[in-house]
Parts: structure tokens; C-alpha cells; sequence
């Protein structure tokens, strides 16, 4: 993305309807291994320039008024990929975090991660932890990356949590309801995302938000990731905003 093309579209296009837009924008950045192949470089490049995709994305939403952006940045089963990508991955993610807080802080960005963290390296987690803090007050935007993170993972998290509290006489299991449950995700108090959209073409939802999906549109570009850019965010907002939502109703 050039500067200039981030003038161009720094404010909400004129035809996008700002009561119509997603309270909540959920995103599988997937296709960097691709693009990078098809540059004829290493797949790591294509995560690199994914990373500026991703902060392209954010700056976007904030722009635009949306309120809420999660990223999918690694699954539980992206661990089975070799071990220097994901050596890789984890360095990189620590590296941005360390780089981008200060303008967080700055933009009054609120982020969130959002998986099991404890499996992830012990430097990452510190680092995680800080980002965390210093931002849990910012009202801009909230902005929650997931990170080791599986959707069926997530669902037993709140399970095991919700059984203990029963076992413990806390709670009886015929007052256990919707709203119960997602006080347990570890998305609790953010609106399930209204829009979901998925890069480089691939129809599934690899378990992402698992619960938090039951209601989003979903819409699937053929871009990869790395080329993402706020037209194409422009371009899948017009298509969301043509969607009729019925919720089962007719
Ligand atoms: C998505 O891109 C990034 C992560 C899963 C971390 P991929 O690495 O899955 O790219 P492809 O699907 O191999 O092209
Ligand atoms: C989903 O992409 C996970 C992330 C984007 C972090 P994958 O590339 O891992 O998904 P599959 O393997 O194609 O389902
Ligand atoms: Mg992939």
C-alpha cells in the first residue's frame, strides 16, 4: 500500500453506509505461504509482509469506524507445521508486538490475545502480558489477535470452567444458558463478529471462533492475505452491506 493510496481511502468511502457497517470484522489471514511462493521467495517473507497487511487492516478499521477487528495468527494445529516456520512465527510475532505497542498506546488501540497462551514461548507471554496491560484501557478500537488458538479448545475451556463452578455448588447445571457460556470464552464482552472473511480462496472455517460464527456472513476472496489491501476490505464491505441478515426470521 502506497502513502498516497492511504489518503486516497482514509476516510469511509462515500457509498459505504456507516449504520451498515460490521460492529465486528473477523479475518483468517491465510495464503502468505503462496504469495511468497509465487514471488519465487521463502514462505517466512510471505508472513513478513502479512504482518503489514494485518497493521494496514487495523489503521483501516479504525478509519472507518469499526469497532472490532480479531485476527487469526496461529491455530493449534499450525504446530504441526516444520519446526523452523513456527520458530519463525513466534519470533515474529514478538518482534512486531515489541515494535508496534508504543503506537498502539498512541492510536489508543485496545489488544487482546486470545488462545491458549500458556503454551507459548515464556519471552512471547511476557510480552503478550504487557501489550495487554498497557492497552485494556484504550477505547478505539478492540483489536484481539488469536494465538495458539482453536475454536473446539476454546468451547471445552468454558466447559471444564463452567463444570467446576457446578461442582462447587456455584451454579446449577439447568442455569447454565447462552449467556452463561460466553462469559467463558475468552471473547467474552466482544459482539460476535458480524463479517468473517477468509483469504487465498480455501471454503472452511479451519476452527476458528467456533461458537462466535453461528450468526457471521461470510465472505471468501481469492486474494492472499499479503495482498489485502483497504480495497480489498472496501470491496468485501460493499458485498456485506448488500447481505440481508435474517437471523431465521423471514
Ligand atoms: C496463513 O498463511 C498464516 C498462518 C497460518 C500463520 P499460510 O502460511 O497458511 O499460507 P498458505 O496457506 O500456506 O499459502
Ligand atoms: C488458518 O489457516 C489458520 C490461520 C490463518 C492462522 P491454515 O492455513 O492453517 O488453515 P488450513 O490448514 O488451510 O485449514
Ligand atoms: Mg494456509
Amino acid at each position: 500500500m502506497t502513502a498516497q493510496h492511504h489518503t486516497e481511502l482514509q476516510n469511509l468511502p462515500p457509498d459505504l453506509k456507516p449504520e451498515l457497517l460490521p460492529r465486528h470484522v473477523a479475518v483468517i489471514m491465510d495464503g502468505n505461504g503462496r504469495w511468497a511462493k509465487r514471488q519465487g521467495l521463502p514462505r517466512f517473507m510471505g508472513h513478513k509482509r502479512g504482518v503489514d497487511a494485518l497493521k494496514d487492516l487495523l489503521r483501516c478499521c479504525k478509519d472507518w469506524g469499526i469497532q472490532a477487528l480479531t485476527a487469526y495468527a496461529f491455530s493449534t494445529e499450525n504446530w504441526g507445521r516444520p519446526q523452523e516456520e513456527v520458530d519463525f512465527l513466534m519470533t515474529l510475532f514478538q518482534r512486531v508486538l515489541r515494535q508496534e505497542l508504543r503506537e498502539m498506546v498512541q492510536e489508543n488501540v485496545q489488544i487482546k490475545f486470545v488462545g491458549n497462551l500458556s503454551a507459548l514461548p515464556q519471552s512471547l507471554q511476557e510480552e503478550i502480558s504487557r501489550s495487554m496491560e498497557r492497552t485494556s484501557e484504550n477505547p478505539s478500537i478492540r483489536f484481539t489477535v488469536a494465538t495458539n488458538y482453536g475454536g473446539r479448545q476454546e468451547i471445552l475451556h468454558a466447559c471444564r470452567a463452567i463444570a467446576d463452578q457446578v461442582k462447587q455448588g456455584l451454579l446449577q447445571p439447568h442455569e447454565i444458558d447462552e449467556a452463561t457460556f460466553e462469559r467463558h470464552l475468552y471473547t467474552a464482552g466482544i459482539y460476535d463478529p458480524d463479517l468473517l472473511i477468509r483469504t487465498s480462496g480455501e471454503m472452511r472455517i479451519s476452527n476458528f471462533l467456533l461458537w462466535q460464527m453461528a450468526y457471521a456472513e461470510i465472505y471468501i476472496t481469492e486474494t492472499l492475505w499479503p495482498d489485502f489491501d483497504r480495497t480489498e476490505f472496501y470491496r468485501a464491505l460493499c458485498a456485506y452491506q448488500l447481505r440481508e441478515r435474517r437471523f431465521g426470521k423471514i
